[in-house]
């Protein structure tokens, strides 16, 4: 073996998915608390990271671009790209409008900066610099407030779980260097394929820009994972849904396989992309969520989510008052709790396929309850189907049959380019993140 081989090799060790020299990174902080006992929990120091994705990616040893806008610029294919390009550090508040103070993180949706304009936005909460803060949900709770009043239509402000490795994919990549102090390791039951790099590799060959977004296109490979959403929501409608996949760990597809909202067959994949999820609205309760309903969006809520064998369940506290998820008063299905029978019967009677049964159902779901999770909080438009899944009435054939309605947002909305003219200022603000065992974090 040659000297030069080797040096070559240590070069691409060292550069690869890596992280350049432009900025540095400095995470803001945000404290949270770990509760054993009604009243009884300690404030714990962490930290977040803004995702790989939303970071400049540039050509080692200069700033000129990898990737630009929607597409890769600086290099081709997938070895070049993977060896030469790194991730910059990120100032959170000018670029990307991500903001935290104290137990509070605030997400502002437009920003616009020295070198363009950024849309949303996603971070993860660390436990140190360089990993990622791991959950376990199983038995526990997790508790937060949320202030959502300037969510209007098409917007969603998503606090979530997801199976990313703990160290963003360092061990299990050996390309990946920059890890989770970088955001990188994303993954999601849609197998994500909007992302630049997938399992320590650039994800460039056969990358297609978007042909309705200026910053994102689709590449070959995803990022699956089980997925547990706790929160996607407006003003107008929520949802809590749980996502099993297959393999209960981050792993990596390839192109039509993947399945998901990147694919043609979205049941394609090994995970439920659809999952079973409980909108009040949906389940036929259209005066509990909204402003000035029973939970009144228009100003600060708590937000309590149990998990156990089995069963997930979320109930509200807003002024002092619990309020728990109302029984659906959707025919065939009963309940405020997502269970095995709740989501058999809700697809039953919504005519939907059963895919979170397909791909293993409650006990590949509570396999990964039992695992280890990654918070996620987040901010962001669908330039697939402008929400309409969440906030509206979806597939618009369905509107008004069972399932179809999911809150009062008119068909039109949640276009990606009006919801970013008419509400760049939007901003939600996820605060005093609560977690412990069952029934610890809060007293009501
Ligand atoms: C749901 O229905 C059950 C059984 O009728 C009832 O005991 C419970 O109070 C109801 N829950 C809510 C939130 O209305």
């Amino acid at each position: 073996m040659s000297r030069k081989l080797a040096f070559a090799s240590l070069l691409a060790a060292a550069a690869a998915q890596g992280a350049g020299n432009q900025q540095t990174e400095t995470h803001p902080k945000m404290t949270w608390k770990r509760c054993s006992a009604p009243g009884s929990c300690t404030t714990v120091n962490g930290e977040v990271v803004i995702d790989a994705n939303w970071r400049w990616l540039h050509l080692d040893g200069g700033t000129d671009n990898c990737y630009d806008g929607n597409e890769w610029t600086g290099c081709s294919s997938e070895s070049e790209c993977t060896s030469s390009c790194v991730l910059e550090g990120a100032d959170y508040t000018k670029t990307y409008g991500a903001k935290t103070s104290g137990d509070a993180l605030s997400l502002q949706f437009v920003t616009k900066h020295e070198y363009g304009t950024n849309i949303g936005s996603r971070l993860y909460l660390m436990a140190s610099q360089s990993k990622y803060q791991m959950f376990t949900l199983m038995g526990n709770e997790f508790t937060f407030d949320v202030e959502l009043s300037t969510l209007d239509c098409g917007l969603n402000g998503a606090l979530y779980f997801v199976m990313m490795d703990a160290d963003g994919g360092t061990s299990r990549y050996s390309s990946n260097t920059a890890g989770a102090k970088y955001g990188t390791g994303y993954c999601d039951a849609q197998c994500a394929r909007d992302l630049k790099f997938v399992g320590g590799k650039a994800n460039v060959e056969g990358w297609k820009p978007s042909d309705n977004d200026a910053n994102a296109g689709v590449g070959p490979m995803g990022g699956c994972c089980p997925e547990m959403d706790v929160w996607e929501s407006n003003s107008h409608s929520s949802a809590v849904t749980p996502h099993p996949c297959e393999t209960v760990e981050y792993h990596v597809c390839e192109t039509t396989n993947c399945g998901g909202t990147y694919s043609d067959d979205r049941f394609a994949g090994g995970c439920d992309a659809n999952g079973c999820d409980f909108n009040p609205y949906r389940m036929g309760v259209q005066d509990f969520y909204g402003a000035g309903k029973t939970v009144d969006t228009s100003k600060e809520f708590t937000v309590v989510t149990q998990f156990s064998e089995g069963l997930i369940y979320q109930f509200f506290v807003q002024d002092g008052v619990k309020i728990d998820m109302p029984n659906t008063t959707v025919q065939g299905v009963e309940g405020n709790k997502i269970n095995e029978e709740f989501c058999k019967n809700q697809f039953a009677a919504f005519d939907d396929r059963d895919r979170f049964n397909e791909v293993g159902g409650w006990s590949k779901m509570n396999e990964a309850l039992r695992g280890e999770w990654v918070l996620v909080m987040s901010l962001w438009d669908d330039h697939y189907a402008n929400m309409l899944w969440l906030d509206s009435s979806y597939p618009p054939e369905k509107a008004s049959q069972p399932g179809g309605d999911r809150g009062d947002c008119p068909q039109d909305s949640g276009v990606p380019s009006d919801v970013e003219s008419q509400h760049a200022s939007a901003t939600v603000t996820y605060s005093n993140i609560r977690f412990g065992p069952i029934g610890s974090t809060v007293e009501v």
